[in-house]
């Protein structure tokens, strides 16, 4: 089974407490991958720690079959991992179209080298990082604002231009952590028709969702987090009915 990310018996704690407590899980290439678990299940950390943010504390993460365990975020973006945030993130004064133009040039030396030989080469990469920023906006119908100042957004605006930086980097995998929260249901239903048009499109998508109705119509297989573990992994109704799965979201185990 064509494995393209695989976590195993990962651990990450602060200051003494251990949030994972050693996540196992595979996602196949191809796949939307739900990953559920009640708030404080180790949902986002496990994105932090898959994705650089955090060095883990041990275990193993690969991509591609290779060892990428604690990689630093910006040279698994040049493998092709990248990763959204809970909360939009962003600099307050910059346009949309900077802020994809930023993400776009995410490449060590490339503004150094941009600046140092105003070369037709580094005006030509410029000039290709712009028409995708513009291909981008456009995509994710963000074209009407993509001269705005990111703060001037919706809510929802802002979560797809978080979705918009992270295909600027050409990514193989992406990792989305509740990029439908907080979003009114027409726009998290066109989030979600966004995410089963990149996925079409090839790319592979691990998504953090508390909407169960929208996990069950985008996810196979989904992955279920409690208590800093990986509970159980299947289709959405073999988990959601599930008797460990149910008393972890009840939480009665604790
Ligand atoms: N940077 C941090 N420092 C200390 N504790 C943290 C940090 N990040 C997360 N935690 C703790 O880790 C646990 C899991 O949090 P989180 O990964 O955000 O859960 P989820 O995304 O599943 O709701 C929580 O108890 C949280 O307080
Ligand atoms: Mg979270």
């Amino acid at each position: 089974m064509n494995t393209l990310l695989a976590v195993r018996d990962l651990t990450l704690g602060f200051y003494g407490a251990q949030i994972l407590r050693g996540v196992d899980f595979n996602i196949r290439g191809g796949t939307i991958t739900g990953l559920i678990g009640p708030n404080g299940a180790g949902k986002s950390t496990l994105f932090n720690a898959i994705s650089g943010l955090y060095g883990p504390n041990g275990g193993k993460v690969t991509l591609g079959g290779d060892d990428v365990t604690g990689l630093k975020p910006h040279l698994l973006v040049r493998r092709g991992l990248v990763r959204t945030f809970q909360l939009a993130r962003g600099f307050p004064k910059l346009s949309v179209f900077q802020h994809l133009m930023l993400y776009g040039l995410d490449q060590p030396g490339e503004m150094l080298a941009a600046a140092l030989f105003s070369s037709s080469a580094a005006r030509k990469r410029e000039q290709e990082l712009s028409e995708k920023a513009l291909e981008t906006a456009r995509r994710l119908r963000l074209g009407h604002v993509i001269d705005n100042p990111v703060t001037a957004l919706s809510g929802g605006q802002k979560k797809l231009v978080e979705i918009g930086r992270a295909l600027m980097a050409d990514p193989k995998i992406i990792l989305l952590d509740e990029p439908m929260a907080g979003v009114n249901p027409s726009l998290a239903d066109e989030i979600a028709e966004h995410l089963v048009a990149l996925n079409g499109d090839g790319i592979t998508i691990c998504l953090i969702e508390h909407d169960m109705a929208l996990i069950k119509r985008l996810c196979d297989p989904v992955v279920v987090l409690a208590e800093g573990k990986t509970l159980m992994e299947g289709t959405f109704d073999e988990v959601a009915s599930d008797a460990e799965v149910q008393e972890a979201y009840l939480g009665t185990r604790r």
